[in-house]
């Protein structure tokens, strides 16, 4: 599994003393300083007394203010050991205290892309700690990942490629070490998912990806690969109506980390994995239907987060599930009108085949119900439209039965930056979705689309505290950031880690 994996940058520690030292003439030296244009103390030792008015003259010159997430580069000064001197901006002291510290990583590593660099962690006025080193170097490697094993001529101007350098330098550098190997695993966790996101169907398809979720086998998780005469047999009716118009057979993957004590009651996350959505019968028109390879992005922040825990060895105990289909239209196909039968027992009217992601996670929450009764449930997935005309694609929907468990995945949000906002579920979302003929059908109409489709799921969760993350604007197609440039954002992989380490790991 480590093949493909932030392979693109390689990152070390060291003490602030060695900073003048290296290979002379050759690669970045990296200083940070504020909008007053201060260096920290030992890039002035460094820089020697030159280096101030050499930056001041530099900044004037180029109007660099050293506003936060700007830099200036320039020829290194004679008697240093780098042919080049980056500098990077902090902004004001307000700006400082609350940097983000894988952005910071990111944005310098995309300065310094392709090329060998030693930066000075070092700040005017404050000591870098271990942990901030260790959330820079994790921006860092996730900035530089990029999805092109299907390039087969490589360009050699491309922004982010392989070969990337980089040395942090500060004066807890053991302790950072350490952090840099817990950020080197998230970061690889990240990075599994985004490949997952990433690739096309036609490579990915069903059994495909069950195979590469069964890898984590190898890191001690225990994976059990339900096969379609199983998914019969446990009447999983409503999901094996969505895989039928496929030629690709359907999967549910449970991958179980058991960390903690024997016997607790685990946390479930559960995915959506729809590894292509056509739309069915109900087929969706032609323009970016490309984009629905990227359906799956729940099941992909599930692979990536058991990978992130199996990687430490969290102290809990956690049960990962997939649903993993293709949607698809086909002379088999489910139809609108079709009534099937949830493994709940509950009967669903099928309005538009379109809405399968719905009819995938009921199933799967209800065979995690039964087989683990876990103390709370969080389902990702890519469920609606409707959620990114709501809230676009910054910024997640969250749906949930359990105030507690709400707040945990909003700060673990704030704290990763994988930020959720939590939406409403009334009774007037639940009626809109009752039918004529069935126990519920699987839409409520033209309004509150991502509501409506939360309801739905509301119906299968039972009494267990839920929440549920619609990720269909952060999961894929995604913007630009100072730590991703990938199509497949990974998106969720760190907000799961943080919200088991922060509220169900022993300590
Ligand atoms: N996978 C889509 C939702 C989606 C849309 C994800 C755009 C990412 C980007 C989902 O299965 C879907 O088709 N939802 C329909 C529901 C409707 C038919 C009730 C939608 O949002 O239009
Ligand atoms: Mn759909
Ligand atoms: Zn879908």
């Amino acid at each position: 599994m480590a093949a493909g994996m932030a392979d693109g940058i390689e990152i070390g520690f060291g003490p602030l003393e060695k900073s003048g030292q290296g290979p002379s003439g050759s690669g970045d030296l990296v200083v940070f300083v504020g909008d007053d244009l201060a260096l920290g103390s030992a890039a002035r030792e460094i820089l020697g007394g030159s280096g101030a008015d050499l930056v001041a003259r530099a900044a004037a010159s180029e109007k660099f203010k050293g506003r936060s997430l700007s830099a200036l580069s320039l020829p290194a000064p004679a008697g240093i050991a780098a042919d080049r001197l980056v500098v990077v901006g902090l902004g004001s002291d307000k700006d400082r205290a609350k940097t983000d510290w894988p952005a910071l990583g990111g944005f310098t590593a995309g300065k310094v892309s392709g090329r060998t660099a030693r930066v000075v962690l070092d700040w005017p006025g404050a000591v870098v700690s271990a942990r901030e080193a260790g959330q820079f170097a994790l921006g860092a490697r996730l900035r530089t990942y990029s999805f092109d094993r299907y390039k087969t001529k490589k360009k050699p101007d491309a922004d982010e490629k392989a070969g990337t350098t980089l040395t942090l330098l500060l004066p807890d550098h053991e302790a950072a070490a350490r952090e840099g190997e817990g950020a080197r695993t998230l970061a690889d966790s990240v990075i599994l998912a985004r490949n997952l996101v990433n690739e096309p169907p036609n490579v990915l398809f069903p059994e495909e990806f069950a195979k590469r979720a069964s890898e984590l086998g190898k890191l001690g998780v225990e994976i059990e690969v339900l096969e379609p005469a199983r998914m019969r047999e446990l009447g999983m009716g409503a999901l094996l109506a969505v895989a039928q118009g496929s030629v690709r057979e359907p999967r549910v993957v449970i991958m179980r980390w058991n960390g903690g004590p024997a016997g607790e009651a685990p946390v479930a996350l559960i995915g959506k994995g729809v590894i292509f959505d056509s739309g069915g019968i109900s087929i969706k028109p032609g323009g970016g239907m490309e984009d629905m390879k990227g359906d799956m992005g729940g099941a992909a922040a599930v692979v990536g987060a058991l990978h992130a825990l199996a990687s430490r060895k969290a102290r809990c105990n956690v049960v990962g599930a997939i649903g993993i289909v293709e949607n698809m239209p086909d002379g088999g196909a489910y139809r609108p009108s079709d009534i099937v039968t949830s493994m709940s027992g509950q009967t669903i009217e099928v309005i538009n085949t379109d809405a399968e992601g719905r009819l995938v996670l009921a199933d799967v929450i209800t065979h995690v119900i039964r087989s683990f009764k876990p103390k709370a449930m969080v389902d990702l997935a890519t469920l609606t439209g409707a959620i990114i005309v709501a809230l676009g694609q910054d910024i997640a929907g969250m749906f949930s039965n359990d105030d507690t468990l709400a707040g945990n995945i909003h700060a673990a949000g704030e704290a990763t930056g994988e930020k959720v906002w939590r939406m409403p579920l009334i009774p007037a979302y639940d009626k809109a979705i009752d039918s004529k003929f069935a126990d519920m059908k699987n839409t409520g109409g033209r309004h509150g689309g991502a509501a409506t489709a939360a309801s739905f799921i509301k119906r299968y969760v039972e009494e267990v505290p839920w929440a549920h993350l619609d990720i269909a604007g952060v999961a894929m197609s995604s913007n630009a950031s100072e730590i991703n440039r990938s199509w497949g954002a990974g998106w969720g992989v760190r907000l799961l880690d943080r919200l088991v380490r922060d509220h169900y790991e022993a300590k």
